[in-house]
C-alpha cells in the first residue's frame, strides 16, 4: 500500500468518508436557491414514515443527528419497497435530488430519492421507541440507553454538551492552559470524605480460585466422615477374624486415605473465601498494585503537581464518588473541569470560575441556539437565563454573610435550621440564588470545619480561603479554592482532619520544595448543562448515568 500524503496534515478541509454523504444540518441550514436541483447521498434513521397515494410513495421524516431538524424524503414504491422503509427507528442511505416543495409546505427544501443505497430495517412491532414524543418520558427513555440517542431531548443535549466541552478546551487555551491527565485509579483520598469507589482485583482472583478449587459443601463432609468411619470398621472386622497380614495392611492404608482426604476436605473447608488477611485484616500487598487503590473523586491533587511546574492547568476527566445520593444532582460518576492556576489568590480563582461560566453561556448563543430554543419545551426560561449569565457580574458574598442573610428569612420555613459552621444545603443554596439575588452567587470563606484540608486557612483560623459557586436551579456548580502552600499549616490540617500523613507525603513534597500560592476549582460538568439546558434530572444530561442501583450497559 502506498503512503498516504501527509503534507496537508492540518488542513481545514475536512476528511472525504469512502460514501461521501451531506449532512442535513448542511441542508437544512443552506439557501434554497442553491440546494435546489443538486444531487446528495443522505443518511440517517427514519423519525415518522407514511405511505401514500395508496401505496405508491413514502414520505420519510430523516434525521442523521447533525441537528434537531428532519429532512423530509420522498420515495417511490418502484425504487424500493416501501413497507421496509416506513417503520421508525429504520436506518437508510439515500441518494436523490433536492427539490423544492409544493407550496405551502413547512420545509424550504425536500429529497426525491433515486436510490435507496443502505438500509437497516426495523420489526415496528418489537422497536421500543413510539412514532411521536407523546407519553414517551425521560423515565421511560432511561431504560433504553443504548437507542435515547435517537430522540430530539437526548440529541440536543448531546450536542449542547458536545458544545460545553469544546468551548471548555477552547476557554482554557485562550487563557494559557495546558490540558493534563491526571490519573482515575489513585490511592490518595483528594476530597478526605471517603467516598471513594476500590479498584481491586482480590475478588475475582477469590472466585476464580473458587471455581478451580470449590469450597466443599457440609454434606461432602460427612461423606467423607462416613467413609473414614466405614474404613474403620472394615479394619477392625479383618482384625478380630484374624485376616492375612496382607489384607490388613491393604485396608489401613485404605483408610490412611479417607483420613487424608477427610483432613483436606475440613481444612478446605475452613478457609475463608480467597481474600488473602493479615492481623486481622485485609492484605492488600496481594492486590493488584500491591496496595489499595480508587478511583479518583477529583483530579485536583495530581494537577496541582503540573500547576507547580507548568503554571497554569486544567484536568477534565471523569470522577467517581460513591455517595448514596439518589437526588437529581448527585451522580455515582460525573465528569469534572478542574483547572489549577499558580500564583493565584481566592480573587483571581474567582474571577476565573466567574469568567469560564459567562464564556460557556456565551459560547451556546453563539453556536447552539437551536438546540437551545429546542430546550424551552422544559424550562421556556433557559436562553433568557445564559443572556443574563453571560452579561451580568456575580454576587460576591462571603459565607459568615450568607448565614446572617439565610437567618433573617421570614417567608420561607427551611428543612435544615442556619447556624455558622452549618454545611448549607442544597435549599439554603437555591433561596440565595433563585430568590435572594436572582443570579448566580460566588460564597467565600467557610469556616474550615466543614471544608476539605488542602484549602487555605485564613488568618481567623475559623475559615478556608474557599469559595462555591451558586446558580439558579442546581445550586452548587464550582467548589474551589485557595490552597495550603505553608508545609506546617498543611501538615496540621490533614492531622486534624483525621487522616493519615503517608499517602500526602508526595503532596507535602510540593510545599517543601518550591512551594507556590496557587488556586484552583472544580466546575461538575453535568450541573453545568443541567443549568444550561433546564433539564431537571442530571441522568439525562450524561449519555450513560452511574447511580445507585444502576450502571447499564
Ligand atoms: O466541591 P467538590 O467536591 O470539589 C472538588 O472535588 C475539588 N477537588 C475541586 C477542585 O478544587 N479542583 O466538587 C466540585 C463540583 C461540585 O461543585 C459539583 O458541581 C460537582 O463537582 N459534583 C457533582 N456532580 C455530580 N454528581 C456528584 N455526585 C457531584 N459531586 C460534586
Ligand atoms: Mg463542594
Amino acid at each position: 500500500m502506498e503512503a498516504k500524503d501527509v503534507s496537508s496534515a492540518g488542513d481545514d478541509a475536512a476528511l472525504e468518508p469512502s460514501r461521501p454523504r451531506t449532512f442535513i444540518k448542511d441542508i437544512v441550514r443552506g439557501a434554497t436557491e442553491e440546494l435546489v436541483g443538486r444531487k446528495v447521498v443522505v443518511g440517517g434513521w427514519v423519525k415518522t414514515g407514511r405511505e401514500q397515494g395508496k401505496g405508491s410513495f413514502a414520505f420519510l421524516e430523516l434525521n442523521d443527528g447533525s441537528c434537531l431538524a428532519n429532512l423530509q424524503v420522498i420515495v417511490d414504491a418502484a425504487v424500493h419497497p416501501l413497507t421496509q422503509l416506513v417503520p421508525t427507528g429504520t436506518c437508510v442511505l439515500v441518494e436523490g435530488e433536492l427539490k423544492k416543495p409544493p407550496q405551502g409546505a413547512k420545509q424550504s427544501v425536500e429529497l426525491k430519492v433515486e436510490s435507496v443505497l443502505e438500509v437497516g430495517t426495523v420489526d415496528p412491532a418489537k422497536y421500543p421507541l413510539p412514532k411521536t414524543r407523546k407519553g414517551l418520558t425521560l423515565e421511560f427513555l432511561r431504560e433504553f440507553g443504548h437507542l435515547r440517542a435517537r430522540t430530539n431531548t437526548i440529541s440536543a443535549v448531546a450536542r449542547i454538551r458536545d458544545e460545553l466541552a469544546y468551548a471548555t478546551h477552547t476557554f482554557f487555551r485562550k487563557n494559557g492552559f495546558r490540558y493534563v491527565h491526571t490519573p482515575i485509579i489513585t490511592t490518595s483520598d483528594c476530597e478526605g470524605a471517603g467516598e471513594m469507589f476500590q479498584v481491586t482485583t482480590l475478588f475475582s482472583k477469590a472466585e476464580k480460585e473458587l471455581m478451580q478449587n470449590p469450597r466443599p459443601s457440609e454434606t461432602d463432609i460427612e461423606a467423607a466422615k462416613l467413609l473414614v468411619k466405614e474404613k474403620g470398621e472394615t479394619v477392625s472386622q479383618l482384625k478380630s477374624s484374624k485376616a492375612s497380614e496382607e489384607e490388613i495392611s491393604a485396608s489401613v492404608s485404605e483408610l490412611t486415605k479417607a483420613k487424608e482426604s477427610l483432613l483436606r476436605l475440613e481444612e478446605r473447608f475452613k478457609l475463608k473465601a480467597g481474600i488473602p488477611q493479615k492481623d486481622g485484616k485485609i492484605d492488600y500487598a496481594d492486590d493488584f498494585f500491591g496496595r489499595q487503590a480508587f478511583l479518583t473523586v477529583s483530579g485536583q491533587l495530581q494537577v496541582e503537581t503540573y500547576a507547580c511546574a507548568l503554571g497554569n492547568v486544567y484536568t477534565f476527566g471523569p470522577t467517581f464518588r460513591a455517595e448514596n445520593s439518589h437526588t437529581t444532582r448527585h451522580l455515582a460518576e460525573f465528569w469534572m473541569v478542574e483547572p489549577e492556576i499558580a500564583f493565584a489568590n481566592l480573587e483571581d480563582d474567582m474571577n476565573y470560575a466567574e469568567s469560564y461560566v459567562k464564556f460557556l453561556c456565551q459560547w451556546l448563543l453563539d453556536n447552539c441556539i437551536e438546540d437551545m430554543e429546542f430546550m424551552k419545551t422544559f424550562d421556556d426560561a433557559a436562553i433568557e437565563r445564559l443572556k443574563l449569565v453571560s452579561s451580568s457580574p456575580f454576587e460576591r458574598i462571603s459565607y459568615t454573610k450568607a448565614v446572617q442573610l439565610l437567618k433573617n428569612v421570614t417567608d420561607k420555613e427551611f428543612e435544615k435550621e442556619v447556624e455558622w459552621g452549618i454545611d448549607l444545603a442544597s435549599e439554603h443554596e437555591r433561596y440565595l440564588t433563585e430568590v435572594l439575588f436572582k443570579k448566580p452567587v460566588i460564597v467565600y470563606n467557610y469556616p474550615k470545619g466543614i471544608k476539605a484540608f488542602y484549602m487555605k486557612l485564613n488568618d481567623d483560623q475559623k475559615t478556608v480561603a474557599a469559595m462555591d459557586v451558586l446558580v439558579p436551579k442546581v445550586g452548587e456548580l464550582i467548589g474551589g479554592s485557595q490552597r495550603e502552600e505553608r508545609l506546617d499549616v498543611l501538615v496540621k490540617r490533614i492531622t486534624e482532619s483525621g487522616l493519615p500523613l503517608e499517602p500526602y507525603e508526595w503532596y507535602l513534597d510540593l510545599r517543601r520544595y518550591g512551594t507556590v500560592k496557587h488556586s484552583g476549582f472544580g466546575l461538575g460538568f453535568e450541573r453545568m448543562i443541567l443549568f444550561a439546558t433546564g433539564m431537571e434530572n442530571i441522568r439525562d444530561v450524561i449519555p450513560f448515568p452511574r447511580y445507585p442501583g444502576r450502571a447499564d450497559l
